[in-house]
């Protein structure tokens, strides 16, 4: 089996139910960071990783996402016309040349599981990565993804990012047991169960959105029903896949913001602000003022 991971998948049908209205007709993907859509952090972060072939599974109200992966014709146009070079040069260059989307839509919304399964004919025999935009893994280095396919080369086993999360939260994450002792950033998946609430959660080490998969999971999601919430659970067919091959957790390093919860979301809208080259200082100061001001 190759261990170059080529490819990448966003699923991206989901409803944004946590940001409504905010996203009634447009998708919780496009919503920005300072000035950047979530969907386009992941995809830069799987672009760092090398990764060249981007397949979104779609649904309903999602057409902007295309729609921002494409090219704009008037608006470079216009921006072309207003002497705008440097925005019209960022605009043109939202992916790199090399990099192509497919698009796949997701028809009914079955669950995180069902989502990958839709990728399979495009995935096909390979392993391959999948992002989940909701979580913003700020780069430092390396990003999270560069970081699981450069470990995936010493190791081609499906590679979970981890990390430690507050023991009152494990039930809104996949959580995982595994072998490593706590200075170990790798360690050997025993059980992975989703959502368990935190009285019988068996620890605190809860999946984020990155994953690196080996194709045999698609046989797995295939005969997996429906688990936590009524859906087709990507973690349910992980549980199953320990079975027949080795899952490995992995402790990444960089920061994660859980940008589908609100407070996550501005957290890395204000941290974002303070690393952005042209707001950084004013906001800074703003910011100051804000303190001082609700500070009692
Ligand atoms: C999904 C997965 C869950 C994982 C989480 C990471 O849940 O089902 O196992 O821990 O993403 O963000 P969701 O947040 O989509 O409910």
């Amino acid at each position: 089996m190759t261990q170059k991971i080529t490819k990448a998948v966003f699923p991206v049908a989901g409803l944004g139910t946590r940001f409504l209205p905010a996203t009634k007709a447009s998708p919780k993907e496009m919503l920005p960071i300072v000035d950047k859509p979530l969907i386009q952090y992941a995809v830069e972060e799987a672009v760092a990783a090398g990764i060249d072939t981007m397949i979104f599974v779609t649904g309903r109200n999602k057409r902007a996402i295309p729609d921002h992966f494409d090219k704009s014709y008037e608006l470079e146009k216009e921006l072309e016309a207003k002497n705008k070079l440097r925005v019209l040069d960022m605009v043109r260059n939202i992916l790199p040349s090399h990099v192509s989307c497919i698009f796949i839509r997701q028809s009914e919304a079955l669950g995180l599981g069902h989502a990958v399964l839709c990728a399979k004919p495009v995935v096909g025999d390979e392993p391959f990565a999948v992002l989940l935009a909701d979580d913003l893994v700020e780069d430092g280095k390396r990003g999270c993804i560069a970081q699981m396919t450069q470990q995936f080369t010493k190791t081609p086993h499906s590679l979970l990012a981890v990390e430690r999360v507050d023991p009152n939260e494990t039930d809104k994450y996949g959580i995982v047991k595994t072998t490593s002792t706590d200075n170990d950033k790798i360690g050997e998946v025993q059980s992975i169960v989703e959502k368990p609430k935190p009285d019988v959660a068996p620890t605190n080490l809860g999946v984020i959105g990155r994953y690196i998969l080996t194709p045999a999971i698609f046989a797995e999601i295939e005969n997996t029903g429906r688990g936590a919430g009524n859906e087709i659970q990507l973690t349910d067919a992980i549980a199953s896949l320990l079975a027949k091959e080795k899952v490995l957790a992995y402790e990444f390093e960089g920061k994660r913001y859980d940008c589908g919860a609100k407070l996550g979301f501005l957290m890395a809208t204000v941290e974002q602000a303070l690393l952005h080259e042209e707001l950084k200082d004013d906001f800074l100061d703003y910011l100051k003022t804000l303190a001082k001001k609700y500070t009692k």
